[in-house]
């Protein structure tokens, strides 16, 4: 049938993917674009300009755009009967200080063109479709991920949001939105504005797909996540002058934690990753006493991250008491003992995406790979997490994976071939268009 037909464009979407690269690179409008790396931090003057894009492109198409309270911006176009809510596409436009141009931008911009293909066809939808830019998906500049979909659901209180500082720095989420103007009056809620689904396309940023030979991840669920900020204290003492026996070394003492809880979440398949560290007074020559490092733990189920998270609460106070938790104290000589403060910053509980969703992008992958679709599609679970997972409590939600070159993201490396975004863009395209008629 016709909407079966209906085909994204692929130069066009490389175009957009490009052009709205242009904003966070440092790279000047006009010169050739690159396949290398971003750096767009949520809500900074690059990420402000390609939400003005955002904006502006929708707009063009036809939608009407809401800004609410978190800076989401939902794009709108309307369908024949407006009595259900609109079925979204969303993603983000915010980067890791050293991304690429693939995690988030994917998914936006291949919302947008959906909305060319529709607007280009003359095609209406059964009921309003939409795309949506969430903010900070990514929790680098302001440390909690998916934030505004977690304000958006209901899940996360908007006055922790508003007020989450960021992470170098003195700014809030509040006083940034205000800044570049998105500080929107709408309130962020899925009660003014509501989902009837929503579908993200993204690049899966591991391996498995590309490894498995596939060309879709039909994604089923994503797996549990918690992060916690732990805090050492020691004591300032000179590095010249003080014997090992006299130090309360809070650096030393932290990097045994990251060490052992490396190892604990090896020995229970999950995973435990230190990527903030910050020592205090930060001199070469003055023992550091205080020290906090961020703790990023997953694993699929959410018993696995709570149990891991209590091992390490009761080990991380055993190492910093001074006992031998870990092999290598047996050739330290201990000093004297350190105190220990976790705070429990965030938690993203297991997510199992909704059947209706699922079968929809299945069935999508299917049509639109054909009879090679048995060898190029697979159901998986993410590693990573998504803004799904807070849309998924509110809506059906279900999302399509794309393969990444050597599965690597969050590096400026991220690459994912022209023909996957499209291969990609269209099964979304498809996904919608179904669900729209269910
Ligand atoms: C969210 O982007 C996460 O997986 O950290
Ligand atoms: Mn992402
Ligand atoms: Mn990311
Ligand atoms: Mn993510």
């Amino acid at each position: 049938e016709l909407l079966g037909s209906l085909k994204v464009n692929q130069g066009r979407l490389m175009e957009d993917i490009h052009h709205t690269c242009q904003w966070g690179t440092g790279q000047r409008w006009g010169e050739k674009p690159t396949e290398t790396g971003m750096s767009r931090l949520a809500l900074s003057d690059a990420d402000k300009e390609a939400r003005d894009w955002f904006v502006k492109t929708t707009e063009a198409l036809g939608c009407q755009t809401t800004i609410d309270a978190m800076g989401n911006t939902f794009a709108v176009r309307p369908g024949l009967r407006n009595d259900k809510p609109p079925t979204f596409v969303g993603s983000h436009l915010d980067t890791q200080p050293t991304g690429g141009r693939y995690d988030g931008i994917l998914g936006v911009t291949a919302g947008v063109e959906m909305l060319k293909v529709l607007a280009d066809n003359w095609v209406e939808t059964e009921y309003p479709v939409g795309v949506v830019n969430w903010t900070n998906e990514e929790g680098a500049r302001f440390p909690i991920s998916m934030v505004a979909s977690g304000v958006w659901a209901g899940s996360i209180p908007l006055e922790t949001a508003h007020n989450l500082r960021e992470v170098r720095g003195p700014a809030t989420m509040a006083s940034e939105l205000s800044r570049i103007g998105y500080l929107g009056s709408t309130p962020s809620s899925h009660t003014s504005i509501p989902m009837g689904a929503h579908f993200e396309l993204h690049i899966e940023q591991g391996p498995l797909l590309e490894l498995a030979n596939k060309k879709i991840g039909v994604v089923t669920g994503v797996q549990a996540y918690k992060w916690l900020t732990v805090t050492v204290k020691g004591r300032d003492t000179h590095t010249g002058t003080t014997d090992l026996k006299s130090r309360a070394d809070a650096l030393l003492t932290a990097s045994k934690m990251v060490l052992h809880s490396h190892k604990l979440a090896t020995a229970n398949n999950a995973l435990a990753s230190t990527g903030i560290i910050n020592a205090f007074p930060g001199s070469t020559n003055t023992v550091p006493g205080e020290v906090s490092f961020s703790l990023d733990i997953r694993a699929p189920q959410d018993e696995t991250v709570a149990r891991l998270y209590q091992m390490v609460r009761n080990d991380f106070a055993k190492i910093a008491a001074g006992h031998d938790v870990l092999a290598c104290n047996a050739s330290c000589t201990p000093g004297l003992p350190c105190s220990v403060s976790i705070t429990e910053d965030f938690d993203s509980p297991a997510t199992t995406f909704h059947s209706d969703c699922v079968s929809a992008v299945s069935t999508a992958a299917h049509a639109v790979l054909g009879s090679g679709a048995h060898n190029q599609v697979m159901q998986m679970t993410s590693g990573a997490g998504h803004d799904s997972v807070y849309a998924s409590k509110r809506c059906p939600t279900s999302m399509i994976f794309v393969p990444c070159r050597e599965g690597v993201s969050h590096n400026p490396a991220e690459f994912c071939k022209e023909e996957d975004c499209a291969l990609g863009a269209q099964v979304l395209l498809q996904s919608v268009l179904r669900f729209d008629r269910l």
